[in-house]
């Protein structure tokens, strides 16, 4: 099969045989052949976060915003208020759901690109009681910045409140201690860091908090947690039709991930990012982000002045020749490379060869980078 190298973040390159296991035999998803799979595979997700018998983990049909839908309306009470970090696109998402649902919200706002400030977010939760939720994105994939989890997750114990994560970019790819860093409901999808096809997407809960939600009003239909959860423990179901073949595949996604490891996917990935943030350098390409900041995951490169570049000429040359680059979402003009997929060293060598090619054949020449 044709391999192609994509510096989107995700749905990621695939290995063959996560590609062949979407090829299976049709099944009834009611089967408890079906059921078997599933509950194999929600276990293993939460062994993934380090997580024991006190967690679980509650899949649903849909992409990463699904579930960002889901632990939204469903956690947060009626008479109370959810505060949301902001420094990204994917908090400000947070953001708009809790509006759409006419949740009571606090956003605590930062530049796109900065960190999160501790102090800041403790002096909000100390001068507001209504505040019972924290919701934060781990990696925002808007820059390629790391929230600080473990700080976060101390303040939302400190304060009595429910910790929601978004680590839809980082699951599998930053190893996670969902016990250390105390997160109460931790999203991620299959199409991401576990390098499974896109379809699926998971909320691993602790139990705990959980069964709080029994007597939560419902406010929506489909993507209602406790109920998701409840149909699943009596049934081994989900609710609704799930992606039947796209199961099939996450489950080989994590049975590679086992064989490679979690510190040794995190030091492929580190290496990768490694080698493409000093090749950009190496060629005279600003990056938004200090390397101190950054995921190992995701590079937001800042177009050249250049008036010869075009990001999309550079994405169409490069896409002819296997390579998908993604462009930027913050106010400068951008584009963004990920290395979360099943990729290596030589490919990103390719890629900076090919990137290298289309910059001496557009003429533009830039000041490489002098450290
Ligand atoms: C951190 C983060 N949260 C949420 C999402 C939304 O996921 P989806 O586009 O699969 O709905 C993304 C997608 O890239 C993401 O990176």
């Amino acid at each position: 099969m044709k391999r192609t190298i994509l510096l989107s973040p995700g749905p990621a390159t695939t290995t063959d045989s996560v590609k062949q296991a979407l090829v299976v035999p049709d099944i009834c998803p009611r089967e408890r052949e079906f059921s078997t799979i599933l509950r194999g595979i929600c276990k293993d997700l939460v062994s993934i976060v380090k997580g024991d018998d006190a967690y679980t983990a509650v899949l649903f049909s849909g992409s990463g915003t699904a579930v960002m839908d889901s632990v939204i309306n469903s956690v947060v009470p009626d008479n109370k208020k959810i505060a949301i970090l902001v420094n990204g696109a994917y908090g400000e998402r947070f953001v708009q759901i809790a509006q759409s649902y006419g949740i009571l919200y606090e956003p605590v706002l930062f530049e796109w690109g900065t960190t999160i400030d501790t102090s800041r977010v403790e002096a909000v939760l100390k001068n507001d009681p209504a505040i019972s939720c924290i919701a934060m994105v781990h990696h925002e994939t808007t820059t390629g910045i790391l929230n600080p989890l473990d700080e976060i997750g101390l303040l939302a114990d400190k304060y009595g409140c429910t910790f929601i994560v978004d680590a839809i970019s980082s699951f599998a790819g930053i190893p996670i201690d969902i016990q250390q860093c105390r997160a109460d409901f931790l999203l991620s999808s299959s199409n991401k860091c576990i390098q499974g096809m896109a379809g699926l997407s998971f909320i691993i809960c602790r139990k705990e908090a959980l069964d709080l939600l029994k007597h939560q009003r419902k406010r929506s239909y489909y993507l209602d947690l406790y109920n998701q959860y409840t149909y699943f423990e009596k049934t081994g179901q989900m609710q609704f039709t799930p992606p039947v073949q796209v199961a099939y595949a996450l489950r080989q996604a994590i049975l590679e991930y086992g064989a490679e490891g979690s510190s040794n996917r995190y030091a492929r990935y580190t290496e990768n990012w490694r080698l493409l943030r000093s090749g950009l350098q190496g060629m005279g390409f600003q990056l938004l982000l200090p390397e101190g900041l950054e995921s190992h995951i995701l590079l937001t490169v800042l177009e050249p002045e250049d008036v010869k570049f075009d990001f999309d000429r550079m994405h169409d040359y490069l896409y002819e020749r296997g390579f998908t680059v993604y462009p930027g979402k913050i106010r400068q003009r951008s584009f963004r490379l990920s290395i979360l997929g099943d990729l290596y060293p030589e490919d990103i060598a390719a890629f900076l060869d090919a990137l290298r090619a289309y910059l001496a054949g557009n003429g533009i020449f830039l000041t490489p980078y002098s450290g």
